[in-house]
């Protein structure tokens, strides 16, 4: 966030506020969320585009009806890949036709509700929902907008888990062997459903701007194919998400306007050789706009040191606020939020408080070694896929996200109560 900073007293503070007066009013875990650096970081996309590029926020990445109503006002569209986005979005107030709907096996119900709403576009991902979405569409006596999601074989260097653009994976409708060519084929005779671009997204977390590059490239060649076949020019293509954002200070993410210099220059580039127009191009971002806009305070509760291998410090929270460290082996810093110290520095490994050894927060960390239950700790760039997929494991109640902006603090999504879990349980 670009708000923190230490006041005198050797207190964090972020909008002016200090973590210690947020613990009291709020509890831990709690995120944190500035919403001017949410906002800033909507319109260094939008500028970086301009007008002739369309930006889609990532809905998956952190959604809630304040997000939305700053997207709107930033001038954002969105991407929202469920009915439960989707409702989300409609009900916070953006408009049908600002909304693109994702997903590799929406249902009927997502589809028609959708389609109903008006959606701007549908990004069709098999053979069966092309069908199922010109169906729909021409009950409902409407023509969707569809855009088809293709694979272009690209290797993504990040986590097997979050690539998406090799071939041996769930998504799209590969270039290779004429799968998305033959969807186009299909899409173009069906009377439900307008084709108008075509659609990839090639992984998360992603450091260069190489992989995008090689993806508009072959996604412009199919453009190409699809004109000298059916003598149509499709006008849109989406290159997805996926840009990385920093998680500790030996990454270094792309900026948005480095990712829109390059995209726009070889689609103009690779359009101009092939006689076509000008596409109108559109982007995915998720986590490098609301990642590094939030951040997690924890209380320590225990502190253990195993003589000869680490000490361990346990935090009110873990695997059920931030699943990533498990699951993908993600990095992350933490900080002493509550004081300074001037301890030395030790290795510490930061916990959960869930039963599962996998519980880590931050496996390797630098805490001063007066560490004490108590300290406050901050973790930074928890902003997306954070709270987004946080669990009630071990029935815990899932963290708030509280909003901060020029001194002043507001709650987003409040914290569950054991009568939010009482109430699931009707057995
Ligand atoms: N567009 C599509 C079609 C996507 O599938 C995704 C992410 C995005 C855009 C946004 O990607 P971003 O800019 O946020 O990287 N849970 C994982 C990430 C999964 C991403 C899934 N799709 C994580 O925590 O790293």
């Amino acid at each position: 966030s670009r708000t923190v900073a230490r006041d005198a007293d050797g207190v964090i503070t972020v909008a002016g506020l200090r973590v210690t007066d947020l613990a009291e009013e709020f509890g831990t875990p709690a995120f944190f969320l500035d919403e001017e650096d949410f906002r800033a970081r909507c319109r260094a996309w939008r500028d970086a585009f301009g007008d002739e590029a369309d930006v889609f926020y990532a809905g998956k990445a952190f959604l809630s009806r304040a997000i939305v109503r700053w997207l709107y006002e930033e001038g954002l569209n969105l991407d929202v890949c469920s009915g439960g986005e989707l409702v989300t979005a409609l009900d916070a107030g953006m408009p049908a036709e600002r909304i693109a709907l994702h997903g590799n096996n929406k249902s009927t119900e997502e589809i028609t509700r959708a389609v109903e709403a008006g959606v701007g576009r549908i990004v069709v991902d098999s053979f069966q929902e092309l069908a199922r979405v010109a169906y729909i569409a021409e009950r409902a006596g409407r023509r969707q907008r569809v855009q088809i999601r293709v694979t272009v074989g690209v290797e993504a260097h990040t986590h097997e888990f979050i690539a998406t653009a090799h071939e041996d994976q769930k998504f799209g409708l590969a270039l290779a062997g004429g799968q998305a060519a033959e969807a186009v084929r299909r899409a173009l005779k069906l009377d439900g459903v307008e084709l108008v671009g075509i659609h990839s997204h090639i992984g998360s977390q992603i450091f260069d701007t190489s992989g995008f590059e090689v993806a508009a490239h072959r996604v412009v060649g199919l453009l190409k194919e699809i004109h000298e076949e059916h003598g149509v020019q499709l006008p849109e293509i989406d290159l997805g998400g996926g840009l990385g954002i920093a998680y500790t200070s030996d990454d270094d993410p792309r900026e948005p306007h480095e990712i829109a210099t390059a995209l726009r220059a070889i689609v103009t580039r690779e359009c101009a050789a092939a006689g076509l127009a000008v596409p109108r191009i559109s982007v995915e971002p998720g986590r490098a706009v609301v990642g590094p806009t939030a951040f997690t305070l924890y209380e320590v509760g225990t502190v253990k040191e195993l003589p000869g291998l680490r000490t361990y410090v346990s935090v009110d929270g873990g695997m059920s606020d931030n699943i990533r460290t498990a699951l993908y082996d993600a990095e992350y810093s933490v900080a002493l939020a509550s004081r300074t110290s001037t301890a030395e520095p030790m290795l510490t490994r930061v916990v959960g408080k869930h039963c599962e050894s996998g519980d880590i927060v931050v496996k390797d960390a630098f805490l001063p070694a007066d560490v004490a239950p108590g300290d406050l700790l901050a973790v930074p760039a928890t902003g997306a896929y954070c709270r987004s997929m946080a669990s009630n494991y071990n029935h815990a109640l899932r963290p708030p996200v509280v909003a901060v902006r020029d001194g002043g603090a507001r709650v987003i999504v409040r914290r569950e109560t054991e009568e939010d879990l009482l109430r699931l349980d009707v057995g």
